[in-house]
């Protein structure tokens, strides 16, 4: 189906919420996006039938505007060199680990630059066509941070927003990009670029007064109050910070419906009825600290701390930019260590980590959820991290624990977790085992200080609060 309206609502991401698969027989078909950025925005502009802006996730294929269900996608082509320089290049091999505290030494290459201006350009375009006149257009995270001048320039009518989903790093890093004042300038052509953390729109008004020469205010920024203003010739630009969130009571109800219930008691007993099932769930990704979490494992192992007959560990790592270096090398790093655990200390029937390389679907999600005793969250750097609060929403029985590092966004919000420094492999060996070992009293407690956290801060205040301080019309459904 072909839309053609100009919309008053626009997200513009780097992805569509669905992305095009080619099967072997030459069929396409949709499937979700990966990532935490689709997970909020998706639910959320589904029931406001707002249009949404970009790839399908394919490089070279040309695909027609189209409906589904009540949202309007309109698909920005890439082509594979593009795919190459702009998103494997220059955003997720140069920004991604930038911006992740240097994790992995980022790669500085002029061409990447130079590409990925043009796509911001072509994406800048795009939104300037479907919006109507007046429209509220919310460009989302660091694929895009020069669109929003970009933007501006093509439609000074424009209401315009940014939100980085990721985490803005330190001034002192930021510092070593070669196009530093140009990426600050392009998000100054926003009314409002919004961070997960004070912290973030706190280091992006030092660098629009160093970089860009403006004089911005010099107030704390808020949580969802309180915004650092900046006054960008006679515009006014706001900076502050809106923690994302999931879509909590929708997650608490599916986790409470009979067939999750099902699925629960039927994984437990696939997996031998352990005495207690630690989980992750990532991105296979080098932030995530996998790796921090499986060398804990091994140790507590080979200490006898614990026994693989009692603890079960599932990790699910969904497939992420695989072609990207540091990420092959990550995958054969992060498996390596799980044949090398099973190796010592799996039986036949019995490994002691279930190590899944895919996605899963979201039932099958919610049930590892309710399943799992100990929910393992070890990112090195995460802007905020979904995962623990998508699992922290589908414990409405109060059991599980929630082990997270403080390195999370989300650690700031989720106070009565146990918080660890991922660095530090002997504070995670404990927290691992206090959480194993919690007193059923204590950790009802945790949980229901975590849960009234969560039910009470979902996606929708999230984006409500976003879009309020943007000052757009209100967008109900
Ligand atoms: P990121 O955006 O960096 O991937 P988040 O934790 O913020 O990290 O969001 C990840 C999102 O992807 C969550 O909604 C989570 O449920 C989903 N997800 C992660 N791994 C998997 C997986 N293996 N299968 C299905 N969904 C997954
Ligand atoms: C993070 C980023 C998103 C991105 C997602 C998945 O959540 O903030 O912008 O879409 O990871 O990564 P991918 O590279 O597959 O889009």
């Amino acid at each position: 189906m072909r839309s053609s309206n100009r919309a008053d609502f626009v997200v513009v991401a780097n992805r569509l919420p669905v992305d095009l698969e080619r099967l072997e027989d030459g069929t396409e078909r949709w499937k979700h996006s990966p990532g935490g950025l689709v997970s909020a925005l998706e639910p959320f502009l589904r029931a406001r039938r707002g249009a949404w802006v970009g790839w399908p996730g394919v490089a070279d294929v040309d695909v027609d505007p189209f409906d589904d269900e009540e949202m309007q996608l309109y698909p920005v082509r890439l082509s594979a060199d593009e795919f190459a320089e702009y998103y494997e290049g220059f955003s997720n091999a140069t920004l991604w680990p930038l911006y992740h505290d240097v994790v992995v030494p980022p790669v500085f290459d002029r061409s990447w630059w130079y590409t990925y201006q043009r796509v911001n350009r072509r994406f800048a375009e795009a939104a300037a066509e479907v919006s109507a006149e007046g429209a509220t257009v919310w460009v989302q995270d660091y694929q895009l941070q020069l669109v929003p001048a970009m933007l501006r320039e093509l439609r000074p009518d424009l209401r315009i927003g940014f939100f980085l989903h990721i985490p803005f790093p330190p001034v002192e890093l930021f510092m070593q990009l070669p196009w530093r004042t140009e990426i600050v300038r392009g998000l100054l052509g926003a009314d409002l670029v919004g961070f997960h953390r004070p912290g973030g729109a706190q280091n992006f008004l030092w660098l629009a007064r160093r970089l860009a020469g403006f004089e911005p205010s010099r107030g704390q920024v808020g949580v969802r109050n309180r915004p650092g203003v900046v006054q960008v010739g006679d515009r006014t630009v706001r900076v502050g910070a809106f923690p994302i969130s999931i879509a909590s009571t929708e997650l608490d109800r599916l986790a409470r419906s009979k067939e999750v219930q099902q699925r629960v008691k039927k994984l437990r007993a696939d997996l031998g009825n352990p005495r207690k099932i630690m989980l992750g769930v990532d991105r296979l990704d080098y932030t995530k600290g996998i790796d921090v979490r499986l060398h804990a494992m091994h140790e507590l192992l080979s200490e006898g701390h614990i026994k693989a007959e009692d603890v079960t560990m599932i990790q699910v790592a969904t497939p992420s930019r695989e072609r990207v270096e540091h990420y092959k090398q990550m995958r054969e790093d992060i498996e390596r260590e799980v044949g090398r655990i099973n190796g010592l200390f799996g039986r036949v029937g019995h490994p002691a980590v279930h190590y899944l390389h895919t996605s899963v679907d979201k039932k099958d999600l919610v049930a590892l959820y309710a399943a799992a005793d100990v929910m393992v969250v070890t990112p090195v750097r995460d802007g905020m991290n979904l995962v623990c609060k998508e699992y922290v929403a589908c414990r409405h029985d109060l059991g599980g624990a929630l082990v997270l590092s403080e390195f999370a966004g989300a650690a700031a919000e989720l106070t009565s977790a146990f918080l660890v420094n991922p660095h530090n492999l002997d504070g995670v060996k404990d927290a691992l085992l206090a959480a194993l070992e919690i007193d059923e009293a204590e950790g009802r407690r945790r949980m229901r200080a975590l849960r009234r956290q969560v039910l009470t801060h979902d996606v929708d205040r999230w984006a409500r609060s976003f879009l309020e301080a943007l000052g757009a019309p209100s967008v109900e459904s």
